[in-house]
């Protein structure tokens, strides 16, 4: 049996992104799969840019997603909103038909600095992926909140209940695609 692609898509671009800690985590939870993470450091949709045609970073992200297998998608918090980086993400991806997106196996996990560990992200994240027919595996929603003091030094999850929550994640993903 082949493996199958996970793509990581982390709705924060900095290095040190806690959520690319936790898609990695959630990835290495998984087991045996081809995993790439998607660069979504992408030209704002702009459409009057699209007409001229679709930049070729945005063609690579659709490339990518129709490849996949599953989406593991990070939303971090912005000012209780979804961030601009994976927004803008998933608007340049409804922009193609058929839609990469549609009936395509995900998981969506936040971490953010707050006590509510990105909540109102996460559900904004989870209304875009409903109209762009996303097929989330859900479960009760996993926010790492507090991040800076959830991941150790080498970027793992510290603690047992949310690494199970993941995992268990993880698993159903697995079970869904596998
Ligand atoms: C512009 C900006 C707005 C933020 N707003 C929130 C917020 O509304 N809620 C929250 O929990 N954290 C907020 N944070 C803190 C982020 O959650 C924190 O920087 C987190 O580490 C970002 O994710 P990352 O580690 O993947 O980059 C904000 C950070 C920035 C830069």
């Amino acid at each position: 049996m082949t493996k199958p692609t996970l793509l990581l898509m982390s709705g924060s671009l900095r290095e040190a992104s806690y959520n690319k800690m936790l898609l990695r985590e959630a990835a290495a939870a998984y087991g045996d799969a081809n995993v790439i993470e998607a660069d979504l450091d992408l030209p704002l949709y702009d459409g009057d840019v699209e007409d001229r045609g679709i930049p070729e970073k945005v063609t690579t992200l659709i490339k990518q997603v129709r490849g996949a297998d599953a989406l593991v998608i990070g939303a971090p918090e912005y000012n209780k909103g979804i961030s601009g980086v994976l927004k803008n993400a998933l608007d340049w991806l409804s922009r193609v038909k058929p839609w990469p997106t549609q009936d395509k196996p995900a998981v969506v996990m936040s971490a953010a600095g707050g006590r509510s560990g990105g909540e109102t992200a996460h559900f904004m994240t989870l209304s875009i992926l409903t109209q762009l027919q996303v097929n989330v595996v859900h479960g009760p929603l996993i926010l790492i909140a507090a991040a800076q003091n959830e991941f150790d030094e080498n970027g793992a999850l510290t603690n047992d209940f949310l690494k199970g929550q993941v995992a268990d994640r993880m698993a159903r993903l697995r079970g869904m695609i596998g």
